[in-house]
């Protein structure tokens, strides 16, 4: 086991009563957690719970209802408008936020006409403005950290789809961010390519990553992570370390999809 303390260390991310409602749907009600430095955190539960919609509003690719987003000690916070639209305050602070944070996708969500190394050196040139040699130089690194640096001119559709996820993480670490989310990294692989990307993300959280991971792979999870959330329609049921969770789940619901995706005795 991987448990690494980080009780004290410094918080990155601070969800506070986070809302998210879809027409006559709140897919997410109130939810509420931390991320401290260096932290794995997985956010677990059955599909359509809202997890996704959880990482989105994160990073603000979906704007909440309302709550507060607080990133490194600066709070977002969403309140609603005279026409009851959500409005975000200190909306200044997103691009802050969306410069730090990256996101993995469980569709890889690569550039299709864009070689690996132009996919990975694209926002080091285009939002932070490095010239192509230091973007190259960087990208270089990354493709290198994920073991992907000698397919730097081939295009996506080249590639397997565990060879196209390690690249979209090669993406996200060229940015250097300070917080990453990962989307069910490993759902869309066939099951023979899970195991190389499950390798990059132990790789990044022992090399000190902070990771909010949304994933299946239950096993996983319960190695790497220090902590587990168990969302159920749109509500954190549990927020507890691996042990504790799988020794006491907090309800039926935890009961039946830990049971549900890990058969007994796994
Ligand atoms: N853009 C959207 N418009 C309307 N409903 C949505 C939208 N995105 C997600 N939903 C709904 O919100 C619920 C939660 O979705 P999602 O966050 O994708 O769940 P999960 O990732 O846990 O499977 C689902 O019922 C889904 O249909
Ligand atoms: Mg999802």
């Amino acid at each position: 086991m991987l448990h690494r303390k980080i009780s004290c260390a410094a918080e990155v991310l601070k969800v506070k009563d986070l809302a998210k409602v879809f027409g006559a749907t709140k897919v997410l009600d109130g939810v509420s957690f931390t991320v401290r430095q260096g932290e794995v955190v997985s956010l677990i539960g059955s599909s359509g719970c809202g997890k996704s919609t959880a990482l989105r509003c994160t990073n603000f690719l979906e704007t909440p209802t309302s709550g507060q987003i607080e990133f490194l000690g600066e709070a977002i916070s969403v309140t609603t408008d005279a026409r009851g639209e959500p409005k975000i305050v200190n909306a200044a602070a997103v691009r802050g936020l969306r410069r730090h944070v990256g996101m993995v996708f469980q569709n890889f969500n690569l550039w299709p006409h864009r070689t690996v190394l132009g996919n990975v050196t694209e926002a080091l040139v285009c939002v932070l403005r490095l010239s192509r040699k230091e973007a190259e130089e960087i990208a270089l690194w990354a493709l290198s950290k994920v073991g992907m640096e000698t397919f730097r001119d081939r295009y996506p559709q080249q590639l397997s789809g565990g060879q196209q996820q390690r690249v979209a993480f090669a993406r996200v670490l060229a940015m250097r961010p300070k917080l990453m989310l990962c989307d069910e990294p490993t759902s869309a692989l066939d099951p023979e390519l899970v195991g190389e990307v499950l390798k990059i993300i132990r790789k990044l959280a022992e090399e000190g990553a902070t990771i909010l991971l949304v994933t299946h792979e239950m096993r996983f999870a319960r190695e790497l992570s220090n902590r587990m959330l168990f969302l159920q329609r749109g509500r954190l049921e549990q927020d507890d370390t691996p042990e504790e969770l799988f020794r006491n789940p907090a309800s039926e619901a935890v009961k039946r999809f830990l049971s549900s995706v890990m058969p007994a005795n796994a």
